[in-house]
């Protein structure tokens, strides 16, 4: 398996996968394949890494630049996702290595929305004064590289479509 930066043909792969994989959890809005390409027509991936084996996109994770309070130099990590029937390969934790270890050079810290039972495993932590506006806390995790603790609320790019108090 090869994990690599996007080029221009992944585009609907990566869209399929997204979406299949989303379609798993319940919480997924169904707009994430959307948000990705939001992202990129920005110019606001500052990774867009896909999984690939035998030719195939099997996973993939995005990251964008983010802020936590008034505090600028974090990458919120999201989405990422695994196609279901590769599921429990290793294919997830592949993606967040290659990304943790490119971001760490380049940002305070890394944050991210999900499921505690999978992110820790990545170092990633709840955090008491970490918030986004809605969600319930101990799905927002944070993995400071250089930052102290995080405080305030983690403002996301605008394509993710939230409305978000500054
Ligand atoms: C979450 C996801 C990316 C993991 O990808 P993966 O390639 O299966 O993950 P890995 O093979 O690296 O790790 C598998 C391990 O994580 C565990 N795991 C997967 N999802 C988990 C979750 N939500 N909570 C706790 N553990 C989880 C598996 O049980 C397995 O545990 P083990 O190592 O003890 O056997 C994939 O399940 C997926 O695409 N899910 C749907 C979309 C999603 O939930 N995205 C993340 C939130 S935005």
């Amino acid at each position: 398996m090869l994990i690599r930066d996007e080029t221009a043909s992944d585009a609907p792969a990566i869209r399929a996968v997204v979406t299949e994989a989303m379609k798993l959890l319940p919480q997924a809005s169904g707009t994430e394949a959307d948000i990705i390409d939001r992202l990129r027509a920005a110019d606001a991936l500052s990774l867009s890494l896909v999984a690939e084996d035998g030719g195939e996109v099997v996973g993939y994770l995005a990251s964008s630049d983010a802020r936590i309070g008034a505090e600028p130099g974090w990458s919120l990590i999201g989405p990422l996702a695994v196609v279901p029937s590769r599921h429990c390969e290793g294919i997830g934790s592949a993606l967040m290595a290659e990304a943790i270890s490119r971001l760490r050079a380049r940002y305070e810290g890394a944050a991210l929305v999900g499921d505690p039972g999978y992110y820790g495993r990545f170092g990633f932590r709840t955090f008491p004064k970490l918030r986004v506006g809605g969600c319930p806390p101990r799905f927002i995790q944070a993995l400071p590289f250089n930052a102290g603790e995080p405080q305030g609320e983690l403002i996301h790019h605008s394509a993710f479509g939230l409305h978000q108090r500054e």
